[in-house]
């Protein structure tokens, strides 16, 4: 058994670049670290998919590891079967189908209005003109905020989003939380009016069973589709463009070819894969040539998935032609796989194309400082870059 010292967190190598800090495990197929009380870390893909298509040796009790600090579990992501599938068929209904192209027309309009303001600049910061409004838009739309109150929600977002200072983020979440509660009520009395499909209309009204949800439910619910939508497109958007920034030749085929927006959004989620998910065992069992006891905790770094090169050749490189590119896991696997995966893959292909249709022959600003960080989420925090109008 191999032991290394990682803390997907604090290593220093994650804030010079998460994707090639997990790269440095490539060689062993599973390592203990003892940091964060200890854990296992896979690395191939064929592994990581075994652990999240198994719900009878893992519990997905806790998602992160150090454990999300939240009072409860996060509904439905942290729940197991048979639990899990009542509340996850609930919130299927707000992206799924009729609801869930009504989000992605919301995406895709506001990247076009972003492009059309961005591109006689010559220059912005990537993440915080587009990534970060792009995924307001997608929140708005979701929750089918009114006009005239997405301003607000917009900067909980940010503040959410920006985790520097910690007392912004916990007023965020408060005045956040505040705001949904307030919300459901008044579409339970019928003081806001809905056509259902908005999650905190549907919130309002749900029952799972015969039985109506409590409010705690309501809420804790509403929390975590929130921050779902929040990090994770932001920083899938963000990472894709510095890719494309400091590769032109992928610039030049997505705006001479914007056919191929939709396989080329999935070939960039497989290279960033931006989030890695934790279970616990609930059996000792053996899994990559290693016995993990109950008990026992896995990070599934799904970065370390999508660039396994068992599965995927020169896996550190986007290839728009590769055959296999949507067998990624950048949304997970099994039964938690991602609600969201359809509107944000719509919505990264949407930017692709808006983009290139613009703008090429962008690079990053070459004083840029980049910031970086990984954690449950790899994020990047700027990204300004500079083309020639
Ligand atoms: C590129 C953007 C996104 C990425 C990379 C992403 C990634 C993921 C991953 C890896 C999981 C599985 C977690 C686990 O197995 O423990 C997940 C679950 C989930 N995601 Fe996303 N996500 C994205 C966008 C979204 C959006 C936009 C929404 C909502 C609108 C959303 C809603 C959810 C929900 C509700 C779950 C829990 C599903 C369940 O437990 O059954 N995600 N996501």
């Amino acid at each position: 058994m191999s032991v290394r010292d990682f803390n997907h967190h604090s290593d220093p190598a994650v804030r010079v670049d998460p994707f090639t800090a997990f790269d440095r495990f490539r060689d062993e197929r599973v390592f203990w670290t003892p940091d964060l009380d200890g854990f296992w870390v896979l690395t191939r893909h064929t592994d990581i998919r075994a652990v999240l298509r198994d719900t009878d040796a893992f519990s997905s009790q806790h998602t992160s590891i150090p454990p999300a600090g939240w009072p409860r579990p996060l509904m439905p992501v942290e729940l197991d079967p048979p639990d899990h599938g009542r509340y996850r068929a609930l919130l299927a209904r707000c992206l799924n189908g009729k609801a869930g192209n009504v989000i992605a027309k919301a995406v895709e309009a506001e990247s076009a209005r972003l492009v059309e303001r961005l591109a006689p600049l010559g220059e912005c910061d990537l993440v915080v003109d587009f990534a970060r409004p792009l995924q307001n838009a997608l929140f708005a739309a979701l929750f089918d905020v009114p006009e005239e109150e997405t301003k607000a929600c917009a900067q909980w977002a940010d503040d959410l989003l920006q985790d520097v200072d910690p007392d912004r983020r916990s007023r965020a979440t408060k005045d956040f939380m505040a705001y949904v509660g307030r919300a459901i009520t008044e579409y339970s009395t019928g003081e806001r009016q809905g056509d259902g499909s908005g999650l905190l209309d549907l919130l309002s009204s749900a029952e799972v069973d015969g039985e109506p949800l409590t409010r705690e439910q309501a809420l804790d619910m509403a929390f975590l589709m929130g921050m779902a939508s929040l990090d994770t497109l932001t920083n899938s958007v963000s990472f894709t463009f510095r890719y494309l920034a400091e590769n032109p030749e992928h610039q030049h085929r997505l705006a001479a070819e914007p056919a191929i927006a939709g396989r080329a959004a999935e070939e960039l989620l497989r290279l960033h894969s931006v989030v890695s998910v934790a279970r616990t065992a609930i059996k000792d069992i053996e899994v990559a040539g290693v016995r993990i006891r109950a008990g026992d905790r896995v990070l599934c770094s799904l970065s370390l998935a999508g660039r396994d090169p068992h599965n995927y050749p020169e896996p550190a490189e986007a290839d728009f032609d590769r055959s296999n590119s949507a067998t990624h896991v950048a949304f997970g696997f099994g039964a938690h796989r991602c609600l969201g995966a359809r509107v944000a893959t719509q919505g990264l292909a949407a930017a692709l194309r808006d983009w290139h249709s613009s703008i090429v022959d962008y690079r990053v600003r070459p004083d840029a400082d980049l910031v970086m960080d990984g954690g449950a989420v790899c994020s990047l925090e700027n990204l300004p870059m500079v083309w020639t109008v």
